[in-house]
């Protein structure tokens, strides 16, 4: 029989969130509509937006440096490392050969970048567990990381589900949560959402087929799991572009409200940070329900990347741990920006070559120093720099 320590999952779990935020109230304003729209038609509060000195490796850099040390974690026994991102700047360079600085001395770590959209940090979740779960795992643990930034200049409508953020997940024996063997897959061509690279940053989408196309992925991969376990679990995490939307699925599917309630937290406040938004619901998850959520518990996954891919897979806890006690307080550190300011900064954008970073707010992390020839370096503050 295997023993708790011999199980394979969900170890333990960390994030950065960006140091901004903007109210939904400013966003109205600026967009001319009634803020109920956003607040209630979409249930959005704020969106989290990122310093000039942020980007997605400084977030993917904060997140895997608060994992490793909250969790006490001997680098030397990391040996995957893999990252979900559709915000890399670069076409060649992955995001997780700048991560590899937080692990000197450890030069034998395998991995690297997945993208498809918001689904790019499932893929790498999935392939880190099937490596763990595989002839050729070594035994050490493997760190997971989501990390995007998403922000719309042109397209209005979707200005209020922009966010950003960055969500690592260590996984190996002794886990708080193991992944169930049932899972469901839904894939097809769409032409819903895709970022040529002339467009960079921002994508080119249709809002309302991009809408239809997830109803659709959810329709199938969730009739798919059904079959297989029935209602037999007891929350449900969605990737989360807006709150309403996995509202109103809940809603037209019979899927009691208080399976969903305690998972929206970030994604109102935080708005849609693309590859971490299924597993900052997680986290809200986590934050919100603490001892409620109680041994053997299950708790269902929908992960959906445009495009597009989806998946529905299956959390099961198996021991306390995976503790998130100060969310609503990091969220409440974010300092709010100016709604001028931002698409000032949006419609100046950065020079991708040599750049140095004028912002003068830091809150613990990683902050991106300079661009210079393209090469991109960071540096690290452990105390909140505010002038
Ligand atoms: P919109 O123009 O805000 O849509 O665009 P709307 O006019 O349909 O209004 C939204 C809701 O507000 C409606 O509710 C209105 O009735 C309501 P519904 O009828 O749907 O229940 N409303 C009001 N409620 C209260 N008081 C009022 C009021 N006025 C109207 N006064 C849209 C919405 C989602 C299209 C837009 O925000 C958008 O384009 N967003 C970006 C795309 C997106 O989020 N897609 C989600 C699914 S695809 C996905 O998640 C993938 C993605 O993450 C990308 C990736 O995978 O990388 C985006």
């Amino acid at each position: 029989m295997t023993t708790l320590e011999e199980l394979k999952g969900i170890v333990a779990i960390e994030y950065a969130l960006p140091t901004y935020y903007i109210p939904q109230e400013d966003i109205a304003k600026h967009l001319k509509v009634d803020p109920n729209k956003l607040k209630i038609g979409l249930g959005l509060q704020e969106i989290g937006v990122p310093s000039s000195n942020q980007d997605v490796v400084s977030l993917a850099m904060t997140a895997v440096h608060n994992l490793i040390t909250k969790n006490n974690i001997d680098i030397s026994k990391v040996g995957r490392l893999e990252v979900g991102t559709e915000s890399n700047f670069d076409g060649s360079k992955a995001i997780k050969t700048y991560l590899m600085d937080l692990f000197p001395g450890n030069n034998t770590i395998c991995g690297i970048d997945t993208t498809n959209a918001c689904y790019g940090g499932t893929n790498a979740l999935l392939n880190a567990i099937n490596w763990i779960h595989s002839p050729f795992w070594d035994g050490r643990y493997a760190i997971v990381v989501s990390t995007d930034i998403a922000s719309y200049l042109n397209d209005e409508s979707a200005i209020p589900t922009a966010g950003a953020g960055a969500v690592a997940i260590l996984l190996g024996n002794d886990p708080v949560f193991v992944f169930e063997n049932e899972m469901s897959h839904y894939s097809s061509n769409e032409k819903d959402f895709l970022k040529p690279k002339d467009c960079y940053p921002y994508p080119v989408m249709d809002g309302r087929l991009s809408v239809d196309k997830y109803l659709t992925a959810f329709q199938e991969c969730y009739s798919e799991i059904k079959k297989r376990i029935h209602d037999n679990f007891d929350y449900i995490c969605f990737h989360n572009p807006f709150p309403k939307l996995p509202q109103k699925i809940c809603k037209s599917y019979n899927i009691s409200e208080d399976k969903l309630r305690m998972s929206n937290l970030i994604a109102q406040r935080n708005g849609n940070s693309y590859t971490p938004s299924l597993y900052f619901s997680f986290l809200s998850l986590l934050y919100n329900a603490k001892e409620k959520l109680k041994i053997n518990q299950k708790v269902l996954m929908f992960s959906y990347g445009a495009g597009c891919m989806a998946s529905i897979f299956i959390l099961r806890k198996v021991k306390q741990g995976c503790i998130c006690e100060d969310l609503e307080e990091r969220l409440d550190k974010r300092q709010k920006m100016n709604i001028d300011e931002y698409f000032k900064r949006l419609k100046d954008g950065i020079n991708l070559k040599d750049y140095e970073p004028n912002d003068s707010v830091c809150v613990n992390g990683f902050y991106l120093e300079k661009i210079e020839n393209y090469f991109r370096y960071y540096r690290y503050f452990n105390k909140t720099v505010i002038q």
